[in-house]
């Protein structure tokens, strides 16, 4: 682990029975980094941000956030350190509206109170684009919109450290622009990101580093291009046209995974 990092998985090793998730993972993120992650379908990307946010617990190994062992921390109290992700699926309190979902998220998760919540919860809303929906209740946004709360809830909780779980997925290329200046915006303000994406053109304009989840081990860490370039991880895309990918294809296209179970 670098003095500095961040974050830091240290040996992390996970299995779902037979399914190794996690194989002796070594892993550091630092404050400015934004990393984004690929990887097939089923690879433990999703269970990777479990382990890191404390919604699964490794079989062995460490993880450090900001100085300390958070291993034995739960979810929330990791949030309250500065940890805050994105799920996949994303599953807002559908009768309430984005405001308040956006207030529950600064309050519960980022344990604000009164004034201070209300600002985080404005903050989030306005750094995520959805200030005209503020007052609308969450069920009746649609795949953008309730892609942004989403991210809303993760910036209330005001992180240091933001997980992000295919945000990009389903949507237009315009969007998707949106979406990365977002991120970058984020980032600009000093919290990291690690981002997670089948849509590989929106993660190359932003990141600093890029990696490829496959079989619990990361294959490649570095330069976008040159990781997507390297034999190992065309390996795990097999039959994937990289220079495709870059110009535009989302991995999803370009591999034989097939379409995903995306709401
Ligand atoms: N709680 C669990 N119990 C048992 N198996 C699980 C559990 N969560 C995930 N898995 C299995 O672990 C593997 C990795 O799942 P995960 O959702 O982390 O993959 P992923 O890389 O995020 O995939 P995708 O690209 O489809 O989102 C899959 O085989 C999945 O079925
Ligand atoms: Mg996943």
């Amino acid at each position: 682990m670098t003095a500095d990092a961040l974050l830091a998985l240290e040996h992390v090793t996970k299995r779902f029975g037979r399914v190794v998730i996690a194989e002796d993972l070594s892993f550091t993120v630092g404050a400015g980094d934004v990393v984004g992650i690929v990887g097939p379908n089923g690879a433990g990307k999703t269970s990777l941000f479990g382990l890191i946010s404390g919604d699964l617990a490794p079989d062995s190994g460490t993880v450090r956030f900001a100085g300390r062992t958070v291993t034995g921390l739960d979810p929330a109290a990791r949030c309250r350190l500065g940890i805050g992700r994105t799920y996949q699926v994303p599953r807002p309190f559908g009768d309430m509206t984005v405001f308040e979902n956006l207030l529950v998220a600064a309050q519960q998760g980022g344990g604000l109170r009164r004034r201070a919540s209300y600002a985080a919860a404005a903050q989030a809303l306005e750094r995520a684009g959805i200030g005209a929906q503020a007052n609308v209740p969450a069920e009746r946004l649609g795949l953008l919109q309730r892609k942004r709360l989403e991210l809303g809830r993760a910036l209330a909780t005001q992180p240091r450290l933001l997980l992000l779980d295919e945000v990009a997925g389903g949507l237009t290329d315009p969007e998707v622009a949106q979406l990365v200046d977002v991120v970058r915006g984020v980032n600009a303000e000093g919290i990291a990101v690690i981002w997670i994406e089948h849509v590989v053109r929106a993660l190359t304009p932003v990141v600093t580093r890029l990696t490829c989840l496959a079989g619990g081990r990361f294959v490649g860490d570095g330069e976008p291009a040159a990781v997507l370039a390297e034999p190992a991880v065309r390996e795990v895309f097999l039959g994937t046209d990289v220079s495709a990918v870059l110009a535009g294809e989302s991995l999803d296209a370009a591999t034989a995974d097939g379409e995903r179970s995306e709401p």
